[in-house]
């Protein structure tokens, strides 16, 4: 099932490189979310949170890189919104491992609300930003 679908319109910054990095997000996020609902195992649901960790801190690191070449203006606001990101992620897998709360809603929420509007909010201003300098 998908939790999250990709909407083309709604959700391309307008960088083939970076939709397609954001499409492999929503995928891992719809992963948590089919474990969540198939009552996936403990190690199942870590090993899929794990990899959400992995993609997402080269992806950032693929952004990040890219603007910073590009002399982006606002790439700090840009890292501070990452690095809350990764944080909140590293707080889900800790409470993962410590406690034996199971996935609730409200991370799963979390994960797609701050996705989401990081990538209408935050993101498509760099697509713009790359597309007068003819990155697409
Ligand atoms: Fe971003």
């Amino acid at each position: 099932m998908e939790y999250i679908k990709w909407l083309e319109d709604k959700y391309t910054v307008n960088v083939q490189k970076f939709d397609n990095q954001h499409k492999k997000l929503i995928e891992i996020i719809n992963q948590v979310f089919n474990a969540k609902m198939n009552n996936a195992g403990k190690g199942t649901i870590l090993n899929i949170l794990n990899q959400l960790n992995d993609y997402t801190k080269s992806h950032f690191t693929n952004e990040e890189l890219l603007l910073k070449e590009n002399d982006y203006p606002a790439l700090q606001t840009h890292r501070n919104e990452h690095a809350l990101f990764i944080s909140k992620i590293n707080g889900f897998i800790q409470d993962f491992h410590t406690n034996e709360i199971s996935l609730n809603d409200e991370m799963l929420d979390f994960l797609k609300s701050w996705l989401i509007n990081h990538i209408m909010q935050t993101d498509k201003k760099y697509g713009v930003y790359l597309n007068e300098r003819s990155i697409r």
